[in-house]
């Protein structure tokens, strides 16, 4: 009930305010071609997609966000083929998409260096991974408070994790930065608030 009736609210309506939808632009800014979205939720990042994607296909695992992001994709007039799943198996063949889009995903999937291998794994030669992220802080004494509040965070926030490396975990999946900025965002509890906005490709 939590997961699939009240998480799907809150994270909807914690999730959709004007910073959060200056980042979604931020990240989605220039996409083309066939396009997977990850942990797509709600469909939050849909009405800023740019009109040249018209088609995307989504994985997320938890049933509940199905019918707002439904209603999402109609109004953006973007053709969407959901899948219920997790992105650690993705169900496409190697090299299937020009990119792969992640907002605030990597924090909740449980295994994540698995679900990046997938990235890596149907992304062409070429293509890019596109992604916000919150994460780990540089400041030791905000990644003190991050280590001690994860357990926490995990359970309210449905399986987020506030200590996760993002920059590491894509570059060890073999991805390369093309580019990358990370600070702390305005008016957001540091442990929470430390962002990674970037594009990394799947070198030829
Ligand atoms: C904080 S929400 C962000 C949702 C959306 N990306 C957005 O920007 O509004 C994290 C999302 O990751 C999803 N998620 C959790 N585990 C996942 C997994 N194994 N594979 C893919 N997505 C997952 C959650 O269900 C949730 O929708």
């Amino acid at each position: 009930m939590y997961k699939t009736h009240i998480f799907p609210f809150f994270m909807d309506l914690g999730m959709r305010g004007r910073l959060f939808s200056r980042y979604r632009r931020t990240v989605l800014r220039g996409l083309q071609g066939d396009v997977l979205e990850i942990g797509a939720g709600t469909g939050l990042n849909f009405p800023h997609y740019p009109s040249q994607v018209q088609e995307i296909h989504t994985i997320e695992p938890n049933p509940g966000m199905g019918s707002r992001a439904e209603k999402r994709a109609e109004k953006a007039g973007i053709r969407l083929h959901q899948h219920v799943l997790s992105a650690e198996t993705l169900p496409f063949t190697d090299a299937r998409f020009d990119a792969v889009v992640s907002t605030w995903t990597l924090c909740s999937i449980p295994d994540v260096q698995r679900a990046l291998a997938e990235v890596h794994r149907v992304l062409r030669p070429g293509g890019r991974f596109t992604y916000v992220e919150h994460g780990l802080a540089p400041d030791e004494n905000v990644r003190r408070w991050q280590h001690r509040l994860n357990p926490l965070q995990n359970v309210i926030a449905d399986g987020c994790n506030l200590n996760r490396d993002i920059h590491s975990l894509i570059e060890q999946a073999g991805l390369v930065h093309v580019q990358e900025d990370a600070h702390y965002v305005e008016h957001a509890p540091k442990t929470v608030g430390y962002f990674y906005i970037g594009i990394a490709e799947k070198q030829g």
